[in-house]
């Protein structure tokens, strides 16, 4: 038999990946390892493949480490946490889970339209509080007619689109370039949140996406706007979200995700006009179960045949 490759996991992972991982490969735990450097001193140079989360950051001063590093497999979407550049120079693989999630992601975001347009949280814990024995709930806002902007239509962007067109609601959006689509599309992330009522955060993460929404766009967005964040936290300006949702300048803000997870900046969480979920966009049975799968069967591939399966774009 021939011997299993050595891998090394930097994130927490479920035991429905993990165990299987462990059938096939020495895996090396980088992420529990008491001692990281002892690790690295013992194992480093027989490292083949890197296991990580699709939120986690694995630094270059790692990776040059792992002199034998062939290919990282992304547990996850998003590979923000990657050192894209620095692995094509070295030709190090990077694959991701994309398609198995987006269904999910999409339906977080429409989740968090319907909890901060509707009031579906605070009308849930009006019940519980017994306030309902008291007084009739709040009116809200109808949804149909509403304007939604898309930033970032691509795979979740889209779904997010057919389901809000579902819900009788307006969509628009602005990325890289336009699209054949029959969604309105603005050239500036301004212009489109001026015109929206739900600005959904749905593009990828990472050095080029870092801030895009600051406090300009945010006050574009305006008084009759709401944020809804699916996709990473540091593609807002967080400080500055925050300081907008204080003052009145946007009316509300649904959140998946945060720049410092699992960290929420304190001052949100008193704050009744905000929704705020613990990054379960992709946290189905099903789906992450499917990315466990995708992401073993990109190493599969590639220590059996030197292929992959869904390596990332900039690579291919
Ligand atoms: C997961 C994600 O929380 O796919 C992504 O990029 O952020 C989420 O689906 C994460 O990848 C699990 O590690």
């Amino acid at each position: 038999m021939t011997t299993k490759p050595d891998i090394i996991v930097t994130a927490p992972l479920p035991p429905f990946l993990y165990d299987p991982l462990k059938a096939d490969y020495r895996c090396h735990d980088y992420q529990q390892a008491a001692d990281k450097n002892a690790l690295l001193a013992s194992v480093g140079s027989s490292i083949r493949g890197l296991v990580q989360g699709g939120g986690t950051h694995t630094p270059t001063t790692l990776l040059e480490q792992l002199a034998r590093l062939e290919i990282i497999s992304v547990f996850g979407v998003g590979y923000d946490g990657v050192p894209v550049d620095y692995c094509s120079k070295r030709g190090i693989k990077v694959t991701n889970t994309p398609d198995v999630l987006t269904d999910d992601v999409a339906d977080v975001a429409v989740a968090l339209i319907m909890m901060t347009g509707r009031g579906f949280a605070r009308h849930e814990r009006f019940v519980r509080a017994g306030e309902w024995d008291k007084r009739g709930p709040d009116l809200t806002m109808k949804l149909a007619g509403r304007h939604v902007g898309i930033l970032g239509l691509g795979r979740i962007g889209k779904a997010i689109a057919s389901r809000v067109s579902a819900l009788g609601m307006h969509v628009a959006y602005t990325g890289r370039k336009p699209q054949s689509v029959s969604y309105q599309y603005f050239p500036d992330l301004k212009s489109l949140a001026a015109d929206s009522d739900f600005l959904v955060v749905a593009c990828p993460g990472g050095p080029a996406t870092r801030n895009l929404v600051d406090a300009a766009v945010l006050r574009a967005l305006g008084k009759k706007g709401t944020l809804i964040n699916i996709a990473r936290g540091s593609i807002v300006d967080e400080p500055a979200l925050v300081k907008a949702l204080q003052d009145g300048t946007i009316k509300a803000a649904g959140l998946d995700v945060f720049v410092d997870e699992p960290h929420v900046p304190k001052p949100l969480l008193s704050m009744e006009h905000v929704v705020l979920l613990p990054h379960v966009g992709s946290a189905t049975h099903e789906t992450r179960q499917a990315m466990g799968d995708l992401c073993k069967a990109n190493l599969d591939a590639w220590f059996a045949e030197k292929k992959v399966l869904t390596l990332i774009p900039e690579l291919s």
